[in-house]
């Protein structure tokens, strides 16, 4: 998005004139306006200061891929065979399918500003203001088959998790499938889309959504319950940092996964498991139905008790279960 330049030039606390960014942009004062609409049309909250010029409603550390590559441990830096920062794309996880079909070498990862077309689970939209959250995919090839990345799921949860609450939300817990939440509020959903072999090559293109500080408008739009990183206690953390962090865990998490497997996450779930015996409705091929969570097993699936005191395994991608209040 060329407007993105534009953007760069503005702060929270000064505003820039009209005038000034068309000249050092090179553009008209209307190519300006156009660019400040379509900046706020993505969700950049930026306020008119009445004949002073344009100012960031709040500040924003842009992303940047010498500083969160400046901030990666160093087997995470060995691990990771590219990083790409994109100002707007349809989704990172489209990217990297592409990516993939061009032949894209495990580790590779993307992070952009904005997404037009941010995917959730199930089909969802996923809320991706300009500027304001992370928006991260990150691609790793396996060798043992597709049947193998069962649990894969909860590897990546944990990491992402464990990432957060470095950043400082020690709150930060789970909720089956993969979603971060804080007191029962959405932090970070987690997207896992594989494919290739049952029993040879195949790979996991992870998504991973934060919200970090979320816009108002933005925020407004979401029909869960939503926080952010800002307002769950990482407020003083940058947004590269927080990339970082992220990055780093998951790359240690399917190092880890591809060596051992699901089961030394399964406690690490546990640890941190937000629906460990609540009452639970479960949202199954449009019936729902009310159950008891159990816990998480080694196959990345949920154990309920249902109401006639049986127990069932759900399966992600097939059901989605709410807390019962
Ligand atoms: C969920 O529904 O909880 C999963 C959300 C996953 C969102 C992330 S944002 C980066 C990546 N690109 C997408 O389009 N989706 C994932």
């Amino acid at each position: 998005m060329s407007a993105l330049a534009l953007a760069r030039r503005l702060d929270a606390v000064r505003p820039v004139s009209g005038q000034a960014l068309a000249e050092s942009l090179g553009i008209s004062r209307a190519a300006v306006w156009k660019r400040i609409e379509s900046l706020r049309a993505a969700g950049l909250e930026i306020a008119a200061e009445g004949g002073r010029g344009y100012r960031l409603a709040h500040p924003v550390e842009w992303l940047r891929a010498d500083r969160v590559l400046a901030e990666l441990s160093p087997p995470a830096r060995a691990r990771l065979a590219a990083l790409d920062i994109h100002d707007e794309v349809d989704s990172t996880m489209a990217v990297l399918a592409r990516g993939l079909a061009a032949g894209a070498p495990s580790g590779s990862a993307c992070l952009a500003e904005h997404q037009r077309a941010g995917r959730g689970r199930r089909g969802r939209a996923w809320a991706s203001p300009l500027g304001a959250n992370l928006y991260l995919s990150l691609l790793w090839r396996f060798d043992a088959g597709l049947g193998a990345l069962a649990g894969l799921n909860l590897a990546i949860g944990v990491a992402v998790r464990d990432a957060l609450a470095r950043c400082g939300v020690a709150a930060a817990r789970l909720k089956w499938p993969n979603d971060v939440i804080v007191d029962g509020r959405k932090l970070a959903g987690v997207l896992v889309e594989a494919g290739g072999q049952w029993h040879g090559p195949c790979h996991a293109v992870v998504g991973v959504g934060v919200n970090w500080r979320m816009p108002g408008a933005a925020g407004r739009a979401i029909d869960q319950p939503w926080t952010d990183v800002d307002r769950a206690g990482g407020g003083a953390i940058d947004r590269n940092l927080g990339a970082a962090r992220v990055i780093d865990a998951l790359l240690e998490a399917l190092a880890a996964f591809e060596r051992d497997g699901a089961g030394a996450f399964v406690a690490r779930w546990h640890a941190h498991d937000a629906l460990a015996g609540q009452a639970i409705t479960v949202h199954e091929d449009g019936r729902r139905w009310t159950a008891r969570a159990l816990r998480v097993d080694a196959a990345g699936r949920l154990l309920v008790e249902r109401d006639d005191g049986t127990t069932v395994a759900l399966a992600a991608g097939e059901v989605s279960v709410r807390r019962r209040t």
